[in-house]
């Protein structure tokens, strides 16, 4: 476990946890995307009344890079929740439109980064962009 940056990204990851507006359910996450360039986004989870409209943590953060690059080139992320928690489906589904199958996830706690995992150990068959058209013109 050696990316360049890991312990930095592991810091703000959970330093941005802090953050997370989680008001409903109490569990709060931090997410730290570091991108090719060397910069390190982050993401907390932001919970609502009406709680289908919270956004994950990692989802938040992939949308800050899109909102400031307009493209999402990253080397790689850190999760951190209170119980070594994986991504959820959906945000799952919303890094396979930015990141390659091999895309290396941190997953951690707030005492330590506990495992390494690549996006298609946790979503091997992703819905593609490939998919949305027969001879891939999306
Ligand atoms: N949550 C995340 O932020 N990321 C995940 O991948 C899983 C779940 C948040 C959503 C909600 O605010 C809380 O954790 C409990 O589901």
């Amino acid at each position: 476990m050696n990316d360049r940056n890991l312990n930095k990204a592991y810091d703000l990851a959970k330093e941005v946890r802090e953050k997370a507006y989680a008001r409903y359910s109490g569990y709060k996450v931090g997410c730290a995307i570091v991108l090719n360039n060397g910069e390190i986004v982050t993401g907390c989870n932001v919970e609502n009344a009406s709680y289908g409209a919270t956004v994950c943590a990692e989802r938040n953060a992939i949308f800050s890079v899109i909102a400031k690059h307009g493209s999402c080139e990253a080397a790689y992320l850190v999760l951190v929740t209170k119980t070594e928690a994986s991504p959820c489906g959906m945000c799952l589904q919303v890094m396979s439109e930015f990141f390659p199958a091999d895309f290396p996830i941190y997953v951690a706690d707030e005492k330590k980064i506990l495992g390494k995992k690549l996006l298609k150990d946790f979503l091997p068959l992703p819905f593609q962009k490939e998919n949305l058209s027969k001879h891939g013109s999306h």
